[in-house]
């Protein structure tokens, strides 16, 4: 009996010690075969209880189960530690280290821009009006002085779509200047608008020219309003887009919902760098009365300016880009640099 007893403690002191020794998961499976497996050292003093004395046996299980007990709490310990540690990165983690950043995203330059010649406007009381892309003609010309067979409707041919039985067809509009109507129709004057949008054009695309594009419409009405009030403000805003030593000149041209009308050129460094003196840039004049008529502001009373100018332009002149398709190709690495 007592050499049975005596054998249990080295056993089971060999097995801690292996057991502790493991340093992976491998290794104790390896060392829980070598003592608890069925041919295990371990094992094998359990299968020796067997041929003790019967009076005997109580004492001497006594002491075998308490080992084991023992021996599955150490195994079970070191096992929970090496599930852990084979969990864990093999490469430990440097908090110093700086983290990777991912890329910030930007606005598109043509939102840039926009964003600057709202932000001008904004400064001297404007606001910001919007109306729709899919337009009647009535809206997009008509109202504009502009009817069926006159000239100016070929230079801004268009996509059509029809509208509901009996109504006028709806077309894509070829400038805001449509919203100026709008405006008009729905409040009374005084007006001071400003309206950013997209247009369409039936137009072949080109390093100048995109079906669709973007146009400013300023629209102002108030009593007493003079030429010299819409040259200020346009030299105003210029100056702010361009820099302040640009200068803007009136040439007379024709539009059928102003009279006078007149085109802006503008001259400033960026025209110098592009070998220009002059650059046409927009058009202006002052609103026709036959538009204030259409809209029910009594032309007696009411006198406006109003001007529309490509947003695509300015972007252009501002960047030096020169094929407008750019814009809308979505390649990062043109618009990165923005
Ligand atoms: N709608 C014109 C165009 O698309 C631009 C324009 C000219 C707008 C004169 C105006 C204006 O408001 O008065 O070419």
């Amino acid at each position: 009996m007592a050499a049975f007893l005596d054998q249990i403690e080295p056993v089971k002191q060999a097995a801690l010690r292996d057991l502790t020794a493991a340093t992976d998961l491998q290794a104790l499976e390896q060392a829980r075969v070598a003592y608890l497996g069925s041919n295990g050292r371990f094992s094998a003093l359990m299968k020796l209880l067997g041929s003790i004395p019967k009076e005997e046996k109580p004492a001497a299980g006594k002491a075998v189960n308490t080992a084991k007990a023992e021996l599955e709490q150490a195994l079970a310990n070191r096992r929970a530690q090496l599930e852990l540690k084979a969990a864990l990165p093999s490469v430990q983690t440097d908090f110093t280290l700086p983290g990777r950043r991912r890329a910030l995203g930007k606005l598109h330059p043509l939102t840039q821009v926009t964003e600057d010649i709202v932000r001008s406007f904004r400064k001297i009381g404007f606001v910001v009006a919007d109306g729709p892309e899919v337009e009647d003609e009535y809206h997009c010309f008509d109202a504009l002085n502009t009817p069926a067979d006159h000239p100016a409707r070929d230079s801004q041919d268009t996509f059509y779509i029809a509208g509901e039985q009996g109504s006028q067809p709806l077309l894509l509009r070829t400038h805001t200047s449509s919203v100026q109507i709008r405006v008009m129709k729905s409040q009374k004057p005084p007006v001071r608008i400003i309206v950013p949008g997209r247009v369409y054009r039936r137009d072949n695309a080109d390093a100048t020219h995109n079906p669709t594009f973007h146009q400013v419409e300023g629209l102002y009405v108030d009593r007493k309003v003079t030429v010299g009030d819409l040259k200020g403000t346009v030299e105003f805003v210029f100056r702010e887009l361009m820099g302040p030593e640009t200068k803007i000149r009136f040439r007379p041209h024709y539009f059928s919902y102003t009279e006078p009308s007149f085109e802006i050129d503008f001259s400033s460094a960026l025209t110098k760098k592009m070998g220009k003196d002059w650059l046409e840039i927009a058009g202006c004049g002052m609103v026709h009365p036959q538009v204030f008529e259409n809209v029910g502001y009594d032309p007696e009373e009411w006198t406006g300016w109003a001007f529309g100018f490509g947003i695509e332009r300015i972007a252009m002149i501002r960047y030096g880009i020169n094929d407008i398709r750019l814009f809308y190709e979505n390649d990062g690495r043109f618009l990165k640099q923005f």
